[in-house]
């Protein structure tokens, strides 16, 4: 099935209550409440639960999971608040009762749900990568602009500090033009072993066919898919690129003002149509822009064995690399240092560390003291979507700019079909020159 008829079976079957919803309509002088859902609150869909709950003008009203457990974990907290085991149920019955929606699944029903909730005129706060498929993050693009609505993506990160900070050193010049951007992450969501045989019993407290959702069927094996071993998988996750990448390509992407590449060449094992590579090399050309040079390239590596030295990056005193992060590259020879996360950036000329002053870049005083806490900086890109919903803030990693970067994100991915072949990608029309490659950017909906 088409995407377009899957949500337009949904939505017709929904009728009245696919109407707009009217949070503002409040006579009393109490402060309006924004009534959440939520789907998917197992792990990470657990901290995002938290987190948007912590804003003090939400009311949970609604949880969703496909794993009885998780379900009830989460409604032992939030006993009000009605459940469901499947989000078409959660939308279609419930839908006039919810304001936003926060999805927090595995990836592959990330541009399903969240679609879907826009169908139904929700503001959606949906986590990173912001889609499985790249015809998804434009849909979701599409979609989110024409209707208006308030839109975020799970990058907590674009609102800490310190990648704030580094977005704001970049761009007043610290280290000049931009030539290159490298970035790493020693994690490793791929799997190099054999397609597993035969099938496991189903566990009780999960609905097979509804994790499965739009995606193609398999028979369920212990251990390989839920929960967050899809991530190693082609069929539901993104691989250590999708996952991490979308973290750590978010502040050079943001600060450089780049748009989605030219081309992209990934250097990895020959694929097998089921795992991803567990070691991937990505190198992406891109248009310059006003921060980089004409010529302008990022490098990614992943794997537990971290990224191929070079001299470029070789740090003072002979530290190690951290293990996650970006190093900007400018045209004369300085570096600016982004370790993932919780660092201040840290500023590299001629081989050793050089001091800056932060006011000095800061003209504006937007950044205030470093903030070193995970617990004070995390729930600040939730609330703001809670505030956008209120009207009283915007978001900064609204879907008109996170579907971009995964998009980007996604063709690295995607270009791991062809190790070593240099795809050439076309952004108006959202095709390679290679054709054989264009399959992969989007992907047939399984009717569930
Ligand atoms: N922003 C971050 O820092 C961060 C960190 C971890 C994970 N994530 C993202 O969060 C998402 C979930 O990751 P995870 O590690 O929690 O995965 P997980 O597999 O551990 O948990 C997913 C949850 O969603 C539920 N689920 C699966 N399919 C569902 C469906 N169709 N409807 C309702 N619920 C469904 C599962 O039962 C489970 O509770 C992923 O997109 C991941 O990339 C983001």
């Amino acid at each position: 099935m088409k995407k377009r008829e899957f949500l337009k079976t949904m939505t017709l079957a929904a009728g009245a209550s696919a109407l707009p919803l009217s949070i503002w309509s409040c006579a009393s002088s109490a402060p309006r409440m924004i009534r959440t859902a939520h789907i998917g609150v197992g792990n990470m869909g657990m901290a995002d639960l938290e987190a948007i709950a912590s804003h003090p003008q939400v009311k949970v009203a609604a949880l969703c999971d496909v794993d009885s457990q998780h379900l009830k974990a989460a409604h032992a907290l939030f006993p009000d608040a009605q459940v469901f085991a499947d989000y078409r149920t959660l939308l279609e019955q419930y839908g006039d009762q919810i304001d936003a929606v926060v999805v927090s699944t595995p990836d592959h029903t990330h541009a399903p749900a969240s679609l879907l909730a826009m169908e139904y005129d929700k503001p959606v706060y949906c986590q990173k990568p912001l889609t499985h498929y790249v015809s998804e993050s434009r849909e979701m693009r599409k979609v989110a602009n024409e209707k208006g609505l308030v839109t975020q993506m799970g990058i907590q990160v674009h609102s800490f500090y310190d990648y704030k900070l580094a977005t704001l050193l970049i761009r007043k010049g610290i280290i000049g033009k931009v030539s290159q951007v490298v970035a790493w992450s020693n994690k490793n969501w791929g799997y190099d072993g054999p397609i597993p045989e035969g099938a496991d019993a189903v566990p009780e407290r999960l609905d097979w066919n509804l994790w499965l959702g739009t995606s193609s069927e398999r028979p369920y094996k212990e251990g390989y898919y839920h929960p967050m071993n899809w991530r190693k998988l082609m069929d539901y996750g993104c691989a250590t690129l999708g996952d991490m990448g979308v973290h750590i390509f978010d502040t050079p992407y943001n600060a450089l003002d780049i748009d989605v590449p030219n081309t992209i060449t990934t250097y990895c094992r020959e694929s097998n149509g089921y795992g991803y590579p567990e070691r991937n090399e990505v190198h992406y050309t891109f248009e310059g822009t006003a921060y980089t040079t004409p010529k302008f390239e990022w490098v990614w590596y992943d794997g537990v064995e971290g990224p191929v030295m070079s001299d470029e990056l070789m740090l003072p005193n002979g530290d190690a690399l951290p293990d996650q992060g970006a190093l900007f590259i400018g045209e004369d020879g300085r570096r600016l240092l982004l370790p993932h996360f919780q660092q201040l950036p840290k500023f590299i000329v001629d081989g050793a560390y050089q001091e800056y002053v932060i006011t000095d870049f800061d003209t504006e005083g937007v950044m205030g003291e470093p903030v070193r806490d995970y617990a004070a900086e995390s729930p600040k890109h939730y609330h703001q979507f809670i505030d956008a919903v209120l009207g009283t803030a915007e978001t900064s990693a609204p879907f008109d700019y996170s579907a971009r970067l995964t998009e980007t994100i996604l063709l690295g991915v995607i270009a791991g079909r062809f190790p070593g072949k240099t795809l050439h990608y076309n952004k108006e029309a959202s095709a390679f020159e290679e054709a054989e490659a264009n399959q992969y950017l989007s992907g047939e909906y399984r009717s569930f």
